[in-house]
C-alpha cells in the first residue's frame, strides 16, 4: 500500500509544566530533563472521536478520496468513554463509512500494528483504500495526583488513507507479554454472583523497566527490518520514533549512531499520546513540507504489552 493522505487533531487545551506544578509536587525542571516534555494538549470540552473524526477527514481531504472509496477502517485506541459499539463505530459514523470498522488495542504501537493488518489485507486481495486513524486520551487513564505518570501524556489522533502501491517495504512486530509493566484496570457492572475481589486502578507504570525495552527492542528491530528489507541506516531519511520520552529518543538515536536531523519531535509540546503519536508526528512532518517522494521513513514504537513494532515505508 501507499500513504496518500495524513491529518491530525489535537484538543485545544495546552497545559506546561508549570501548569502542573500548581497542584502536584513538580517542576519544569524535573520533568524537562528526564522527558523533554514542556506541554501537552488535553481534553477538556471535545469529545475524542470528534478530534478522531476531524484528524480523519483532513487525511481523506489530503488523500482526494471520498468516504466512499474507503473499504477498510481501523481505529487504534487504549481507553475510550464506550465499551461497546467499538470507537471505529462511532467514528465511522460520524464520517458516514459503510465499510468494515475494526478496533485494535495494541497500545503505542497501534499504528504499525495497523499498517500490518492493512498490508496484509491488500495483499490478500481485499482492499483497494484503507483508513486507519489512532485516537488517544491517555490524560484519562493516569491518576492526576500520581507526578510519576500523568506528566508524561497528552492527547490526540492522527489519521492516514492508504491505497494501492508497493510503498510499505517491511514491518516487524514483536511482542514481550508482562502485563505488570503497564497496566490499567476498571471495574465491570457487578453481578449477583461476582465473590473475587475486584479493584479500579489508574495507570501503573514501571518506567525504567519500559524504558529499558523501549531502547532494546526498538534498535533491534530497527537494524533486523533494515536489513531484511536489503537497505542500510545510509538509506533512511527519516525515523518517526514513537513520542514517548526524549530520553528513550536520545538512547535509540545513539545507539544507531544516527544524526539527529533524521529524527523529527513533538515530545516537547506533545508528550507521549500513545498510538496517535506516531501519526500526529508524520503529519506534521508531512505538512511542514519535509517529505519528498522517495524518502524512507523507518517508523519505530513501543509500549504496553508489552508490544513493539517497526516499519520501513517509502514515501
Ligand atoms: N516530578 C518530580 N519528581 C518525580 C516525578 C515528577 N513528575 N516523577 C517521579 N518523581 C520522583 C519519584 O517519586 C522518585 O522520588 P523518590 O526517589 O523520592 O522516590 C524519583 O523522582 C525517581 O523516580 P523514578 O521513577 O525512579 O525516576 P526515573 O529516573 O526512572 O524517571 C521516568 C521516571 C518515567 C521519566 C522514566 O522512568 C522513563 O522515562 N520511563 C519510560 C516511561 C515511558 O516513556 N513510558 C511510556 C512508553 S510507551
Amino acid at each position: 500500500m501507499r500513504i496518500i493522505g495524513t491529518g491530525s487533531s489535537l484538543p485545544k487545551k495546552v497545559v506546561t509544566n508549570d501548569m502542573l506544578s500548581e497542584f502536584l509536587d513538580t517542576s519544569d525542571e524535573w520533568i524537562v530533563p528526564r522527558t523533554g516534555i514542556r506541554s501537552r494538549h488535553v481534553i477538556s470540552d471535545e469529545e475524542l472521536e470528534d478530534l478522531a473524526a476531524d484528524a480523519a477527514a483532513k487525511a481523506l481531504a489530503a488523500s482526494g478520496l471520498k468516504t466512499s472509496d474507503i473499504d477498510y477502517f481501523i481505529c487504534s485506541n487504549v481507553v475510550n468513554e464506550y465499551l461497546t459499539p467499538g470507537l471505529s463505530c462511532i467514528i465511522g459514523y460520524k464520517l458516514g463509512l459503510t465499510c468494515p470498522c475494526v478496533d485494535i488495542n495494541c497500545a503505542c504501537p497501534g499504528f504499525i500494528y495497523a499498517l500490518d493488518i492493512v498490508e496484509a489485507r491488500w495483499k490478500a486481495g481485499k482492499l483497494h483504500n484503507a483508513l486507519i486513524v489512532c485516537a488517544e486520551e491517555p490524560s484519562r487513564m493516569t491518576s492526576w495526583q500520581d507526578r510519576s505518570t500523568c506528566v508524561l501524556f497528552g492527547d490526540g489522533a492522527g489519521a492516514v488513507v492508504l491505497t494501492d502501491g508497493d510503498n510499505i517495504r517491511g514491518i516487524n512486530l514483536h511482542a514481550e507479554p508482562s502485563p505488570d509493566k503497564i497496566w490499567q484496570k476498571r471495574i465491570l457492572e457487578p453481578t449477583p454472583y461476582i465473590t473475587k475481589e475486584e479493584v479500579s486502578v489508574p495507570l501503573q507504570m514501571k518506567g525504567r523497566d519500559v524504558f529499558r525495552f523501549a531502547v532494546n527492542a526498538s534498535t533491534t528491530q530497527v537494524e533486523a527490518l533494515l536489513s531484511e528489507c536489503g537497505m542500510t541506516k545510509d538509506d533512511v531519511t527519516y525515523y518517526m520514533v514513537h513520542q514517548a520520552n526524549a530520553r528513550i529518543i536520545d538512547s535509540i538515536k545513539q545507539y544507531l549512531a544516527e544524526p539527529e536531523e533524521k529524527f523529527p519531535s513533538n515530545i516537547a509540546d506533545h508528550g507521549n499520546s500513545s498510538s496517535a503519536s506516531c501519526t500526529i508526528l508524520l503529519d506534521e512532518t508531512n505538512r511542514k513540507g519535509l517529505l519528498k517522494k522517495g524518502d524512507i521513513l523507518v517508523f519505530s514504537a513501543f509500549g504496553a504489552g508489552l508490544l513493539s513494532a517497526a516499519a520501513v515505508l517509502e514515501w
